[in-house]
């Protein structure tokens, strides 16, 4: 039986999640598919950066991370800079799951080149590596044979590349249309419920949705991110999410949300990618649907992806009230196909 040696770059929502998740599921991942796996590292901005190589006693680090402890007392310290630590690490996996930066430079694809470098697979939910480096990563994995996996970067646990890119071989994107983030749909279906702007966030902050920067959701970057993601990686677009198009739901006024819903529209954030001619496009608006839109009816942290191919006319995935363990899922699933050698989507 394979014994999989996994380091964690990130313990925060999703990491632990992850863990929980991971410690649930080991009869099953042993007994269902052969997997078994250690977690032999953790790495955290403050809360300490571990490793045990026997293995990281998860509910400790679990019970450690819940009390904001630092992580030092579950496993030996590492004192090496984090770099050089994930190069020279007795493992074969990565998995990357430190915060959303929208820039071109950022630690998180430092973290997943020296993996990727040092002949280990990288599984990550973190949307700014790929969205900026898609190509160079997916290269430099298939050069070096090992798998990168980036299902939880899009829709959660929700299959979208393993959909498109693995299940629809042949099929070719030519344009989509989603509501991609829970927050800004959450906080839209509340003030149409008559909550203010404040009580939706609040309400997106305590189901952990929120990402560190609240800007990132409440401004639209995002939606955004994830429509270049998906435009990049999906349509072979060059998309930088500060060049595209974006607006997001900060400052909108409540009363103006529920005069369309009165009126028998939604206003919705709309994610959209397309071709004009040779050049792929990316735009995020907020849209007032109509009830025959496809998008008309995700409500609250629902999330659905509206994808025109020139195979299948039109497909619908959507994901409804999807939570952490939606994203957990989607690094779970991520593993179990690289065990299973399937090393990209
Ligand atoms: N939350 C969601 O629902 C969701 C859904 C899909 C995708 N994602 C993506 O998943 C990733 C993780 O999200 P999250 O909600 O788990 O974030 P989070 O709760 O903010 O946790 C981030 C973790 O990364 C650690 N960290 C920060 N900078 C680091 C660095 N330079 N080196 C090592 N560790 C570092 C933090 O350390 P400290 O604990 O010391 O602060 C923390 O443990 C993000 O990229 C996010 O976009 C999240």
């Amino acid at each position: 039986m394979a014994g999989h040696r996994l380091v964690l770059l990130g313990f925060g929502n999703v990491g632990r999640e992850f863990a929980r998740l991971f410690l649930e599921q080991r009869r099953t991942l042993r007994r269902e598919h052969g997997l078994d796996g250690e977690v032999v590292a953790i790495a955290t901005a403050r809360h300490g950066t571990v490793e045990d190589s026997g293995g990281i006693d998860l509910r400790k680090a679990l019970r450690l991370a819940g009390g904001g402890k630092s992580l030092e007392r579950c496993g030996e310290p590492i004192r090496a800079p984090l770099l050089e630590y994930i190069a020279t690490a007795k493992a074969d996996l990565v998995i990357e799951l430190t915060p959303l930066r929208i820039a071109f430079k950022q630690p998180a694809l430092d973290h997943i080149v020296a993996a990727l470098r040092s002949g280990k697979h990288v599984i990550t939910a973190n949307k700014g590596p790929v969205v900026y480096h898609y190509r160079q990563l997916r290269d430099l994995a298939r050069k070096m044979h090992v798998g990168f996996r980036y299902e939880g970067t899009v829709m959660d646990g929700a299959p979208v590349f393993n959909l498109l890119q693995e299940t629809l071989r042949g099929a070719h994107v030519l344009s989509f249309e989603g509501i991609l983030n829970s927050t800004s749909n959450l906080v839209l279906s509340e003030m149409e419920a008559g909550r203010s702007y404040e009580a939706g966030v609040a309400a997106a902050r305590k189901l952990g949705l929120l990402e560190a920067d609240p800007a990132m959701d409440v401004e639209g970057w995002d939606a955004t991110v994830k429509a270049c993601l998906l435009a990049n990686v999906l349509m072979g677009g060059r998309l930088r999410p500060e060049d595209v198009p974006r607006q997001g739901i900060s400052g909108l006024d409540g009363g103006k949300v529920r005069y369309v819903r009165a009126a028998g529209r939604r206003v919705r954030q709309v994610a959209k990618g397309w071709r004009e001619a040779r050049t792929v496009k990316a735009s995020v608006s907020l849209e007032e649907l109509t009830p025959d839109h496809p998008l008309f009816s995700i409500e609250g942290t629902s999330n659905a992806l509206l994808v025109r191919t020139d195979m299948i006319k039109e497909l619908l995935i959507s994901e409804r009230n999807p939570g952490l363990r939606q994203t957990a899922y989607a690094v779970y699933s991520d593993l179990i196909a690289i065990h299973q050698g399937r090393l990209n989507p």
